[in-house]
């Protein structure tokens, strides 16, 4: 079977570059959604931005006030989501960063129903049902964007973090299968995966862990540029971090090489992840 070309064809280029962008970013009073925020509006963007922490968005506003409004909304809220809808109408918003996400460090059977059901509700269950709800409006746009950020562990499932990869995963599909679906439209969709990045949602422990590991940790400021420049350079899916992507691909074509590498790690990963001490 011939496969097409995957670059991006020409009518998809950023009209009106970032000043002529309407963004609405979910998850913006967190690390990686304020550190876009931030950079996106210092670039022209005029920016939607929404969370639940009310007094980050309003800091945010405070700093950049002719290019950012807020809503604040709880996203597996159906009548917030709503709320935010109507706003991202109101702007008429032309692409949208889902970038609003959590974690529970946790071992799977230490994990509760309602665990569960919180993660899987704001990863996934609000992640499509808010992108479901814009989507009209942005078939009707000349051009919209649909990033979605995912995650390394949307290709590899590591121990500790068992609901929150089935997440990933799941978003990783979402995206691709919704990028197939709209390829002879205007929209186009994203999919980018960060590795450790260090924000609010790790634990110390989880810190600690990836200290422990070697793992390389990123700031949310360079996670932003990376996001900018890939909407820049129209790339469909970006995994940020060398070893990650070697890690991830070695998963894929030979993941007996990778379990046996984790097992290897299991021990250390059981005791920082189940310790109730910073550093165990
Ligand atoms: N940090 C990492 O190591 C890492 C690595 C790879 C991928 N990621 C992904 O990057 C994205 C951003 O994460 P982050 O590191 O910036 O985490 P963060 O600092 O904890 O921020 C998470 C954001 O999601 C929002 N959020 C959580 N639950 C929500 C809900 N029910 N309704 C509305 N908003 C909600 C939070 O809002 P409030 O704080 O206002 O509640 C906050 O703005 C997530 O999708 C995450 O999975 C993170």
């Amino acid at each position: 079977m011939r496969l097409p070309s995957l670059r991006w064809p020409r009518k998809n280029r950023l009209p009106g570059g970032w000043p002529g962008q309407r963004i609405l970013i979910t998850g913006a009073s967190g690390g990686i959604g304020m550190a876009l925020a931030e950079a996106l509006a210092q670039r022209g963007a005029h920016l939607l931005v929404s969370g639940r922490k009310q007094d980050a968005l309003t800091a945010l506003i405070d700093r950049f006030p002719n290019h950012i409004t807020a809503v604040s909304a709880d996203l597996t809220n159906a009548n917030d989501r709503s709320r935010l809808i109507s706003a991202a109408h109101a702007a008429n918003c032309n692409m949208l960063i889902n970038a609003a996400g959590s974690n529970q460090q946790g071992f799977f059977e230490s994990t509760s129903d309602s665990d569960i059901e919180n993660l899987v509700a704001i990863n996934l269950t609000a992640t499509l049902q808010l992108t479901r709800a814009l989507l009209p409006h942005f078939m009707a746009c000349p051009q919209a964007t649909i990033i979605t950020i995912g995650s390394t562990l949307g290709r590899l499932g590591y121990p500790g973090q068992v609901t929150y990869c089935a997440t990933k995963f799941a978003l990783r599909g979402f995206s691709q299968a919704l990028r197939r679906e709209l390829a002879d439209t205007r929209v186009r969709v994203m999919y980018i995966a960060p590795r450790a990045t260090r924000t609010a949602m790790n634990s110390p422990q989880t810190e600690a862990l990836n200290a422990a590991l070697g793992n390389a940790v990123d700031m949310p400021s360079a996670v932003a540029l990376a996001i900018v420049r890939a909407v820049e350079h129209r790339r469909e899916e970006l995994q940020i971090g060398r070893q990650e992507r070697f890690f991830t691909r070695l998963n894929s074509l030979w993941p007996g090489a990778v379990d046996r590498a984790l097992l290897r790690q299991l021990p250390m990963i059981r005791r920082f992840v189940t310790s109730k001490e910073p550093t165990p």
